[in-house]
């Protein structure tokens, strides 16, 4: 906050806030992709205090004009109950704030979060379902609390691309450990997809070309980089593979171009929109050059690499 007012009095403006609370719920996903627990790096607490020390600070500031207050409780959440729990705990909270300070909040934002199936077992709640009884519910606690209406902001982000991308991975050495595993290396891993070391999600896959062939085959694919937790799938069933063969992974389409990486300085692959029939390309695969164009070599070491050419 103190930050915040700052920037505003240096660039003189008055910006519109919204303050992102911690509302301390737990939502039923991987631990790495919940935000709304108490125990987080995210937002300021609800329960602490610390939040309504924020409001007030806000509202104390003309600096700052408090637009009302947001929260995002995580990532890949299959549940509604979650979000009616936030909703009941940012209510209560905005009941107080106007009973202590007077001030009405124009907006509620509650982030996005919205769970989409990257594997069968995978069951997301239809977003109309979803948003109509998050709607809902908010307006039932507001009527209860006679609060005016604020403004409710969604920000679903993973549900509306993630389905729409598909990662094209070529098949390389293939490894057969007798009784144990099969692993089929691709030329990419967690430089383009970190999602698999960072919160173990798992995807699905198939071999493109040889979508008709029976899977009779089970392998581990495993990626690229010189670290044995880049593993893109595991135990994945699949068509006989041969070094070649295009792996087909589905569900990229959010939270993998931008999460990419030059982990190992790998340069990052290119994307190419599909549909209906046509193809373009709409990023260009990175070269190496463009991967160290930044790097300098200070001057007394090229004198120095230049004495030792000349001494050889
Ligand atoms: C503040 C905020 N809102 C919305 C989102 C979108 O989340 P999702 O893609 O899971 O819907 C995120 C993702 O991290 C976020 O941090």
């Amino acid at each position: 906050m103190e930050t915040l007012i700052q920037l505003a009095m240096e660039t003189r403006t008055r910006p519109r806030v919204l303050l992102r609370l911690t509302p301390g719920i737990e939502a039923h996903t991987h631990t790495y992709d919940q935000t709304g627990q108490e125990d987080s790096k995210f937002g300021m607490g609800v329960r602490a205090g610390v939040a309504f020390e924020a409001v007030k600070m806000a509202l104390a500031s003309p600096q700052l004009k408090l637009a009302g207050f947001h929260s995002h409780i995580g990532s890949q959440i299959f549940e509604v109950a979650p979000f009616k729990a936030a909703v009941e705990v940012l209510t209560t909270f905005l009941d107080e704030v106007r009973s202590q300070t007077g001030y009405v909040a124009s907006i509620l934002d509650l982030g996005g979060g919205f769970g989409i199936a990257y594997n069968k077992t995978d069951q997301p709640v239809p977003l109309r379902e979803i948003v109509s009884e998050i709607g809902r519910y908010t307006r039932e606690r507001l009527s209860a609390l006679q609060y005016p209406l604020p403004r409710l902001v969604l920000e679903p982000g993973r549900s509306i691309v993630g389905a729409a991308g598909t990662t094209l991975y070529t098949v390389g050495n293939i490894k057969t450990i007798p009784g144990i595993r099969t692993y089929l290396s691709v030329d990419g891993g967690m430089a383009d997809n970190p999602r698999v070391a960072l919160y173990q999600a798992v995807y699905e896959g198939v071999l493109a070309n040889k979508m008709n062939e029976p899977l009779t085959e089970v392998v581990t694919v495993t990626g690229k980089c010189c670290e044995s937790g880049d593993m893109l799938i595991w135990d994945l069933p699949i068509a006989p593979p041969e070094p070649g063969d295009i792996l087909a992974v589905f569900g990229t389409g959010a939270y993998n171009y931008s999460m990419a990486s030059n982990y190992n300085r790998l340069p990052r692959p290119a994307v190419v929109l599909v549909a209906d029939g046509e193809a373009e390309l709409i990023v260009e695969r990175e070269t190496y050059a463009q991967v160290v164009q930044n790097d300098l070599i200070p001057e007394r070491l090229r004198i120095k690499m230049a004495e030792e050419r000349i001494a050889k």
